[in-house]
Parts: C-alpha cells; structure tokens; sequence
C-alpha cells in the first residue's frame, strides 16, 4: 500500500514509526526506530512518550549467528516452563545487553550506544564475535524474530524487521510500548494516531503491513 510505502521511506530515513499490531493481540502500539538511527535524544523519547520496555529486535538470522537464543531455553529457573502468553504461542525475548564500552548501560548516552552498536553488529553479523562486543545482563533487551517472519509470527518483533528489510536497512529496530500517563494501560489506537500526527511520524496497522510485506 502507498501508506507503508511512504512509512518505509520515512523509516529508512531515520524516522519512527507508530505501528499498532492488532485489536486481538496485544493491542498495543509501539513506537519503532531503525537502531542505527538512535541517538540519545530517541532514547529519552522512548522512555519519556512511549514509557514501555526499550528492546531490540534482530532477525532470526543474525540472533542465530551471533548465538542469541530465546530466553525461555536460556533460564535454567521453573519460572521459565510453560509460557502460556494471552495473546501469542511464545515471547520473543532473548538477552540482556550492554556495549562493553558502557558504564552502568542505562543513561541516554549507554542505550543509544548499546542500540547503535546492535545496528553495526547485525550488518555484520557473520564477521563479529558478539561477546567481543557486548556483555550479558544489560539494559537493552534484546527480541528474536521467528525464522519465517511475518508468516510464522505477527508480533511487533517481526513487524518491525520486515519494515527494516523492506527499507533494506540491518535487521535490528527498536521497539517500545506506547503507555498511556493517564490510565497506566496501553495508549488507544486514537490516542496513539493523535500523537504521531502531532509529530509527523507515520502510523500504521499491524494488518496494513502483513498485507504489504508479509
Ligand atoms: C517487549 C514486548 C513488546 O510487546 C514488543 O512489542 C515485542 O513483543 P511482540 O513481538 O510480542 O509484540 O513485549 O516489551
Ligand atoms: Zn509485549
Ligand atoms: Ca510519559
Ligand atoms: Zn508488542
């Protein structure tokens, strides 16, 4: 559609998007950036508007090459059998992780250079040893894609690295839930619209990207 057409364009500028994933799932939109464009006035606009958990999405090709499993395999915990989700058939999560070059990993400055170094490493993720890189736990969570994108699973994990391969920028974005300050639950598809027309950033249906990329 000429809506994710213009939103992929936008994207591959450096731009976040708003992308809703769908009434009966989460619900929930979330504010997505290309992780090579983040700077940390993004991250202060992550954790200020959005206010949700900041992760970034890989594909499942380079979460694989740099030997990023999902969490649930990774907990030697009982907490972590039988993930019975509400709205899904398993969580995307993987590790935790700051840039070695951090401090404490949670300023502005650390996240955004953890996000930027996570957009380098995943357009090179055949030639980077990851843990030269990167030291496990962090604070920026990191989210595995399923192997067969938006065919296998409809999450904002695969949303947004298909909206990443369609701008053909490194498979690595930045997802974070929209919450609303009032209420404490998840920002209304009207709320969240109002907001990205207020910034000029686009919006977008989970359904209108399936259809387009899926
Ligand atoms: C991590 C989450 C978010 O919902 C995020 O959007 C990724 O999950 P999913 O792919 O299931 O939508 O739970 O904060
Ligand atoms: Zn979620
Ligand atoms: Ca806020
Ligand atoms: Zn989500």
């Amino acid at each position: 559609s000429a809506t994710v057409a213009k939103a992929t364009e936008a994207f591959q500028k450096g731009s976040p998007l708003l992308v809703h994933d769908a009434e009966d799932r989460e619900g929930e939109t979330d504010l997505i950036y290309p992780a090579q464009a983040v700077t940390p006035e993004a991250v202060s606009r992550l954790r200020n508007d959005a206010g949700g958990l900041i992760c970034v999405a890989l594909s499942h090709d380079v979460a694989q090459a740099f030997g990023l499993a999902y969490m649930d395999e990774i907990i030697d915990h009982p907490a972590s059998e039988g993930h019975e989700l509400g709205y899904d058939s398993r969580s995307s999560f993987s590790l935790t992780v700051n840039h070695r070059d951090t401090y404490t990993g949670i300023t502005d400055d650390d996240r955004a250079l953890t996000i930027t170094e996570l957009a380098h490493a995943a357009s090179l993720a055949d030639e980077l040893d990851f843990a030269d890189e990167f030291r496990a736990p962090g604070h920026v969570h990191l989210l595995r894609a399923a192997p067969g994108l938006l065919s296998e699973r409809q999450g904002h994990t695969e949303l947004g690295v298909a909206l990443a391969n369609a701008a053909e920028l490194p498979p690595a974005v930045v997802v974070c839930e929209m919450l609303d300050d009032q209420t404490g639950g998840a920002l209304s598809p009207d709320n969240a619209r109002a907001y990205a027309e207020r910034h000029d950033f686009p919006y977008l249906e989970g359904a209108q990207i399936i259809e387009t990329l899926g």
